[in-house]
């Protein structure tokens, strides 16, 4: 079996290494689960009574050397019958914040997230977003797109909400004069990588980026996070949406059947225990989309009898509890939405020049529980409506460089960014965006 592959794998001179999830002592033989991290599945280690010790606790690390033999029990097909057993860290179970036979809700175990990967929930969460990221990368790699590291420092607000952090040199550093731009322009830390992407995709087919992504928005939410991880990718020659819903609903689906082939028991932890029932539901989302347009959705807003706590006029932006209630409402599948007004997408959307309405060539792909998880759109790619949106903001000349894009072998293009840490949410349950990223950072947190 797979589990018993691992445990070979990680069986080497020194023994079997791994940290203890049970200990029961029987009269004549000591049962051990050891955990070594490869997968959920604890080895079951069997010793005699003599090899018991006070410092076997659960939690603490240990070294076993012994030898692997078939295992009499249904419940394994290998267990390592021990000569030696060694504890390499102690843990003492008093301390120690999560119990033997306590089932931890995740929001308990949020409270710890210097200890939490030492539970099931969470280390299988590891794995699953290890997966993920190779799985994502593959299937860019397999589409034939080159990978770019898109800077993590940079001096544009790509989305142009103001929601930067800004960087400067600590004031340690600073020179006799108080200098404080190390670069000759203010700083921040990226909102996406779009623009850089846009720069290399006039040389490329296709291009993405997956990496760290952040958003100084105060909030508290169940799904914002202030650095969270973005898949981005930019697709050249492409004039239509439809090309961009295809490799935004294939991203999904390929990594998440990866997922599901690569790491069964890690998902079916989440979908039986953590969010029961959701295996059911979330199999309907890899078969099944639909599409509406903003008017539409706007037009099921405005003709439900729900009370809204925003408004819902043509014209403002989809909230979260909209973006909800419209899933819902389209099926409870994933629900891409196109068509925003011109006057809410940021000054690169492509104009789709149809007044009196408006609306520009975006689309955002929303799933259930979370809303939405991916956001896109075709670029303008002509020069003259590029540049008087941008004089119109006064930043032609900010963006003097972006204009040279459309000088210098143009060509129509597209692209999309999908937030992971949503992914994984959809794809496991999870209510809590703090669940799936190894180490939170939002708003009025402690930084660890
Ligand atoms: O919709 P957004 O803001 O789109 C962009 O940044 C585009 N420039 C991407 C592109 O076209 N290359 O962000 C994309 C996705 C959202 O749909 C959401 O899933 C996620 O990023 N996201 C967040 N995830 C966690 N915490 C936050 N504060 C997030 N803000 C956005
Ligand atoms: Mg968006």
């Amino acid at each position: 079996s797979p589990g018993a592959r691992c445990f070979l794998r990680h069986i080497g001179a020194a023994g079997f290494r791994g940290w203890v999830r049970s200990v029961r002592p029987q009269k004549e033989n000591l049962f051990l689960h050891v955990n070594d991290g490869s997968s959920l599945q604890s080895l079951q280690v069997v010793a005699s009574s003599e090899l018991n010790h006070r410092l076997l606790t659960f939690g603490s690390a240990v070294e076993i050397s012994g030898s692997l033999v078939t295992s009499p029990s249904r419940k394994q097909d290998v267990e390592l019958q021990a000569d030696q057993i060694d504890v390499v860290g102690e843990c003492n179970p008093v301390d120690f914040p999560f119990k033997i036979k306590e089932k931890h809700g995740l929001e308990y175990i949020r409270q710890f997230p210097h200890l939490r990967c030492k539970t099931n929930a969470f280390s299988s969460l590891l794995r699953i977003r290890s997966e993920a990221t190779a799985a994502i990368q593959q299937y860019f790699k397999e589409k034939g797109f080159i990978q770019v590291h898109t800077p993590v420092l940079t001096s544009n607000d790509c989305e142009g909400a103001g929601e930067l952090f800004q960087v400067e040199v600590s004031s340690k550093n600073q020179d006799e004069e108080g200098h404080q731009h190390f670069f000759s322009v203010p700083a921040y830390l990226t909102v996406s990588g779009q623009l850089h992407l846009e720069v290399m995709a006039g040389a490329f087919p296709g291009v993405y980026a997956f990496g760290p992504t952040f958003r100084a928005e105060n909030s508290q939410s169940r799904r914002h996070l202030a650095e969270f991880y973005m898949v981005e990718a930019e697709i050249s020659f492409t004039q239509s949406l439809e090309d961009l819903m295809k490799v935004m609903e294939d991203l999904f689906r390929s990594t998440t059947e990866h997922l599901l082939s690569q790491c069964p028991e890690d998902v079916a932890l989440y979908h039986k225990h953590v969010s029961p029932g959701y295996r059911v539901r979330h199999q309907k989302y890899l078969k099944r989309n639909t599409m509406i347009t903003y008017t539409e959705a706007i037009n099921i807003l405005n003709s439900s009898s729900k009370k809204f706590a925003f408004k819902t006029d043509w014209g403002s932006d989809l909230q979260t509890e909209h973006e909800k209630y419209l899933v819902k409402h389209c099926g409870d599948v994933p629900l891409f939405v196109t068509d925003y007004p011109y006057a809410l997408k940021p000054f690169y959307t492509r104009d789709n020049q149809d007044q009196p309405l408006h609306t520009a060539a975006a689309v955002d792909l929303l799933v259930p529980g979370v809303g939405e998880m991916c956001g896109g759109s075709l670029r303008e790619e002509r020069l003259d409506l590029l540049k008087s949106r941008l004089a119109q903001a006064g930043l032609d000349e900010t963006y003097g460089w972006y204009l040279d894009l459309r000088r210098f072998g143009s060509v129509p293009h597209g692209g999309f960014g999908m937030g992971f840490e949503r992914y994984l949410q959809c794809v496991l349950g999870v209510d809590n965006i703090k669940d799936v990223i190894p180490f939170p950072r939002y708003s009025r947190s402690c930084l660890l």
